[in-house]
């Protein structure tokens, strides 16, 4: 079996959710399980959520909604950030009581043709100006004017919460006050990760929506909280060759040996998940140092420089993890001219997934 893993953490994610829900104070948690859980793995990350305490999940979609319903107990919500696209979904919010977030008056109708009964989220814009009602009273009226259906809440994310000093987030909170103020709800929720770490002071909320910082990533550059990375990427080396100065390795020939040295090839490529943009700038962790990832990314294999180190067939080859002398995803990422949401998500899907730390 190809040695390529993703292996989660499970203990790791404990860690993260009890911190987070210090730092939420007296307001629950959402916790943001959309996208395969951030390319955690769904089912195993919202059950082990479950068993900490939490009952409110967020997903993209109803396909994504009613596969989770298959494993989590009546009491969890599960709340659809895309709402509902057309009957079908409609109808899977009905038949395995999903909550769908609406934005628009289409999507309430869409829901009530289907005859859903229970709850939904209305969404609003306060200024990130993606999805989010605009006519905001109008729906809130409908809604409330619903027969079977009810107000959970209501919600609003910012666009600029990882820079919590950016006048955007001073304008969007005002404006989610204004709407608290004019729009009754049982709850209300503007904060992602990095809102809730830095701005939740600021207005009055009871629920936070927390993704990355779930999976141990740290949502605000220079700001340590002390999360543990979830995720490992890690794979073998197949090989360890001889090169001499002079000779190139991998595609286009773009790095070219400075000396006679020895160079590892490993089982992870950009099928994998492994930016290709890390060719040439790549670093990866091999017993406890760091080696550089010399030529193009293939799609199934890398190539390290080995230099002095002794470095053997079989050897583990961490990518991004929580350990000392490994990469972590947001300087991985950052390489590569993105974020650690990319990075986690594009892993690819034929990765060994490997679960440590007790599984619920
Ligand atoms: C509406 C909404 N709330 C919360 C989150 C979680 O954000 P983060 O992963 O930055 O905590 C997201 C993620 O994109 C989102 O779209």
């Amino acid at each position: 079996m190809r040695p390529a893993t993703l292996t989660i953490n499970l203990n790791h994610l404990r860690h993260n959710y009890a911190l987070l829900e210090t730092k939420a104070k007296d307001a629950q948690i959402m916790a943001v399980v959309k996208a395969n859980a951030y390319g955690h793995g769904l089912v195993p990350v919202s059950k082990v959520l479950y068993q900490q305490g939490c009952r409110s999940f967020a997903v993209t979609d109803a396909e994504e909604g009613s596969q989770l319903r298959l494993h989590l107990p009546k009491d969890a919500a599960i709340i659809l950030f895309s709402g509902v696209f057309d009957a079908a979904d409609a109808k899977l919010c009905s038949e395995f009581q999903l909550t769908p977030t609406i934005t628009t008056q289409d999507q309430l109708n869409l829901l009530t043709e289907q005859l859903f009964t229970g709850f939904v989220w209305l969404k609003v814009d306060t200024g990130m100006h993606r999805l989010g009602a605009l006519e905001a009273q109008t729906l809130h009226a409908a809604i409330q004017a619903h027969p079977r259906i009810e107000l959970a809440g209501i919600m609003s994310h910012l666009a600029c919460a990882d820079t919590p000093e950016h006048p955007l987030n001073a304008q969007q909170i005002k404006s989610f006050q204004s709407l608290k103020e004019q729009l009754p709800a049982p709850l209300y929720s503007l904060f992602n990760s990095a809102g809730l770490i830095a701005l939740s002071e600021q207005i009055d909320t009871q629920i936070m929506r927390p993704g990355i910082a779930l999976y141990g990533i740290e949502p605000i550059a220079g700001q340590t909280l002390g999360l543990k990375a979830v995720a490992q990427l890690s794979s073998q080396v197949m090989q360890v060759r001889d090169i001499q100065q002079g000779e190139s390795v991998s595609y286009a020939a773009s790095w070219v040996a400075p000396h006679n040295m020895r160079i590892a090839v490993v089982a992870l490529g950009y099928a994998d998940g492994l930016p290709r943009l890390l060719s040439n700038q790549g670093e990866a962790g091999v017993n406890g140092h760091l080696l550089p990832i010399v030529g193009r990314v293939c799609m199934d294999y890398c190539m390290l420089a080995i230099e002095e180190h002794q470095v053997s067939i079989g050897d583990k080859v961490v990518f991004f993890g929580a350990g000392d002398n490994q990469p972590k995803a947001n300087q991985v990422a950052a390489k590569c001219q993105t974020i650690a949401y990319e990075l986690l998500t594009g892993l690819g899907s034929r990765l060994q997934r490997q679960y440590i730390g007790e599984k619920s």
